[in-house]
């Protein structure tokens, strides 16, 4: 068996090979199991053997090649775990923790903020009341007749309806107002707040009408209130809101509450879409009979209110053109607003 291998030494190589280093085991595969080492050259050599040894041979090599891979495999498998205890050895406690994911508030919370913050700098203060209203604030002491279609104005949910006496009705409020009356009857006069808040209303759900949403309501009243002061009021802060740039337009209008009333549209012109007139808040002089209703005497007081909607605001402020997105809590949407 002159040209034999000595398969003996190679299998004591092997075992006896010092596997201590990224580089011993580097050049372990290098000198075995590579393409170019010895096992797949001595393969290689069974062509030459002597028939008789060929099958013996085959199987031998096949041994030893095993022998090596498993080695290879043990080796590389301690490096790893050695590396992986090394780099838990160095873990810094006293280094800074990986930033978290931060929130950001809701675009109708953010618009709220800066509506607020605007007329807070105007002097005025913050009101509020309940979003379960009787009938007398939601409708009667803000004029609206007993009976009188101007109540289906508004689409009311109904918590509680007597058919024979609506003074028992329970809602869900449909607007703000009901806190100015809720303000007057618990304190004296002048008055100068801001009412923001939740209402409710049964229209079918579209991309732009929700079954609830957001107003601020205004109450200034004093001596010698104008109409003159309310358009200067609301023409600073939606200049404050929009932009010196603002373009808008008053139109009349009617509410049972105010007299005379009047409505606000601003001209909103956002990217490739056609501008348009937009409608956002309706307004008026406090109605003699309101102030009636509350015990305040409209031969020495007088005063204005306005009620604006939060969501077109914000609609208009961030070109978002379905009213639903704000309250889907897409998690892909509200992280369009930082
Ligand atoms: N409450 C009215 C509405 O919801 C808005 C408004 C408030 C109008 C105050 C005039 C004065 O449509």
């Amino acid at each position: 068996m002159a040209n034999t291998p000595d398969i003996e030494k190679v299998k004591k190589d092997i075992t006896s090979y010092p596997l201590d280093s990224d580089q011993a085991i580097e050049s372990f595969r290098l000198t075995y199991l590579s393409r170019k080492g010895i096992i797949t050259e001595l393969l290689a050599g069974i062509g030459k053997a002597a028939p008789e040894d060929r099958a013996w041979l085959g199987k031998e090599l096949n041994a030893l090649k095993k022998l090596a891979a498993s080695r290879f495999e043990e080796a590389k498998a301690a490096q790893a775990s050695d590396t992986a205890s090394r780099v838990a050895a160095t873990d810094d406690s006293t280094l800074p923790p990986p930033p978290l994911p931060t929130g950001s508030a809701h675009p109708l919370s953010q618009t709220l903020a800066e509506i607020k913050n605007i007329f807070y700098r105007l002097g005025f203060t913050i009101a509020d009341g309940p979003e379960l209203e009787d009938d007398f604030h939601n409708f009667t002491a803000l004029n609206f007749p007993p009976e009188h279609p101007a109540r289906d104005m508004q689409d009311t949910f109904f918590i509680r309806k007597d058919e024979q006496d609506s003074s028992h009705n329970l809602v869900l409020r449909t607007h703000t107002s009901p806190v100015q009356i809720r303000l007057m009857m618990n304190q004296k006069p002048p008055f100068r707040a801001i009412m923001p808040g939740r209402v409710y209303r049964n229209e079918s759900i579209t991309a732009k009408s929700y079954c609830l949403f957001h107003q601020v309501e205004g109450l200034y009243v004093d001596i010698n209130v104008s109409l003159a002061d309310l358009k200067h009021t609301l023409i600073t802060f939606a200049g404050h809101l929009f932009g010196k740039e603002l373009k808008y337009r008053i139109r009349p209008s009617f509410f049972p509450f105010t007299e005379p009333s009047l409505e606000m549209d601003i001209w909103w012109e956002t990217g490739n879409r056609p501008g348009q007139w937009m409608e956002i808040l309706g307004a008026g002089m406090v109605h003699p009979n309101v102030l009636k209703a509350v015990d305040i005497d409209p031969e020495i007081w007088t005063g204005f209110a306005f009620g604006m909607g939060v969501e077109r605001i914000t609609m208009s402020r961030y070109e978002i053109d379905d009213i639903r997105l704000l309250y889907d809590n897409d998690i892909r949407f509200l992280t369009q607003f930082p």
